[in-house]
């Protein structure tokens, strides 16, 4: 980074799950200045940005990705030395039930970022033109579903995507391709596996199986539940992405993955198995027994799994933490931060439980 003249980074989405650990793992590791630009949906939480209060290091602006003014507006300010793009739409049943938002900002809206970001980076200085960086951030669900017996993802598979979320991910990862070979815009594209960790909302498999179990609530899977998906600590991809828009090549796709393929069923029951240790129910009885299987999600991914090898031959990265490491911590937290999970249980949060599990979840 020495000898950069320009030195902030943008960062879209940065009030939502991994946004907000990649931001504060960023100021904790370094003191360039952060501006944080989130639309603030039912995924984007303030609270998780609390320790950042009245550090002047991160500048939080409510807006949309979308909106071309207001990022036009923003790069003119701060003038980053690169964008990170964590802001989405990024839940399947969500996207199921109403692919409408996916389209709008997943699509559209990379497009509208793309865009303002080109204007800004086109007329940058020759030396801060070369060292800038737009890094979007994807899923390996782009790649569709795999057999048992497949080889795990990787950069050069195919992309099939097949749920409403996945195939505007597609789309974005297309756009931001499109935008490096046609205009020559400096970017880089991460493709990771299913993260699970703090301040994750209590809408996707992990985070709601802990808050369910603590407040006696059935705790739903899927169809059979041996999908099979891989896992990685939240911690690790913002590692992952540092070093992707550290030492990256432009233009480059990097897959990153946690060498973790487990079955919905065996997580969930590792999930109680720790709560059991920690936080035993009452009665004494295992929180297993909330296991209730439900109807299985339309269109339902058989198996992920990701092959990152890419990312760690090319750039030494890889991952901290074990499954069973990642989880004992994401659970010890939720234990000391039943606050956080309150907070964000809004109204919204409870329409969205009643539409997709019935009043009973
Ligand atoms: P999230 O839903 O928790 O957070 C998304 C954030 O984006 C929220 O803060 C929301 O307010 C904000 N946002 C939504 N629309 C916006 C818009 N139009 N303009 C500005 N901000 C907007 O999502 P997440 O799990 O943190 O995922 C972040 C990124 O990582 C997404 O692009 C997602 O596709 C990708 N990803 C997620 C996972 C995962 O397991 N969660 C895995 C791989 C990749
Ligand atoms: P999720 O956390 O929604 O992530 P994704 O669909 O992006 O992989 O779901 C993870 C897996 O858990 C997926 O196979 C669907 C399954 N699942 C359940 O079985 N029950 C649930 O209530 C939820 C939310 C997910």
């Amino acid at each position: 980074m020495k000898g950069w003249k320009r030195m902030t980074i943008l960062v879209t989405g940065g009030a939502g799950f991994i946004g907000g650990n990649f931001v504060l793992d960023w100021l904790a590791q370094s003191d360039e200045p952060v501006v944080n630009l989130d639309k603030l949906t039912y995924a984007g939480n303030l609270q998780t940005l609390a320790p950042l209060e009245g550090d002047a290091r991160h500048v939080f602006v409510r807006g949309d990705i979308g909106d071309r003014a207001c990022v036009d507006a923003l790069l003119a300010k701060h003038q980053p030395r690169a964008v990170i793009n964590f802001a989405a739409e990024s839940h399947v049943d969500r996207s199921i039930h109403g692919p409408g938002e996916f389209i709008h900002t997943n699509v559209v809206g990379t497009f509208q970022l793309l865009e303002a970001v080109r204007g800004y980076w086109q007329a940058l200085p020759q030396a801060d033109k070369a060292a800038f960086r737009f890094l979007h951030v994807s899923t390996d669900e782009v790649y569709g579903s795999l057999a048992p017996q497949d080889a795990p993802f990787a950069e050069t598979n195919r992309y099939e995507p097949n749920s409403p979320y996945s195939a505007s991910k597609a789309a974005s990862d297309h756009l931001v391709r499109a935008w490096h070979h046609t205009y020559g815009l400096p970017v880089l594209t991460t493709n990771c596996s299913n993260n699970y960790g703090p301040y994750h909302f209590p809408e996707k498999l992990i985070p709601l199986v802990i808050r369910n179990a603590l407040a006696g609530q059935p705790l739903p899977i899927y169809g059979d539940g041996q999908q099979v998906r891989d896992w990685l600590y939240v911690g690790d991809h913002c590692s992952a992405i540092r070093r992707v828009l550290e030492a990256g090549r432009p233009g480059e796709t990097y897959n990153v993955g946690g060498w973790n393929e487990k079955a919905n069923l065996e997580v969930v029951n590792t999930i109680c198995a720790t709560l059991d240790a920690l936080k035993p129910r009452a009665d004494g009885q295992s929180y297993a027994n909330q296991i209730t299987f439900v109807t299985d999600r339309p269109g339902h991914d058989r198996r992920y799994a990701i092959d990152a090898s890419k990312l760690m031959r090319e750039l030494g990265w890889r991952p901290a933490e074990t499954f069973d490491s990642g989880i004992r911590k994401t659970i010890e937290w939720y234990l000391a931060n039943q606050d956080w999970v309150q907070s964000v249980e809004s109204g919204q949060y409870r329409e969205w439980v009643a539409k997709q599990y019935g009043e009973t979840a």
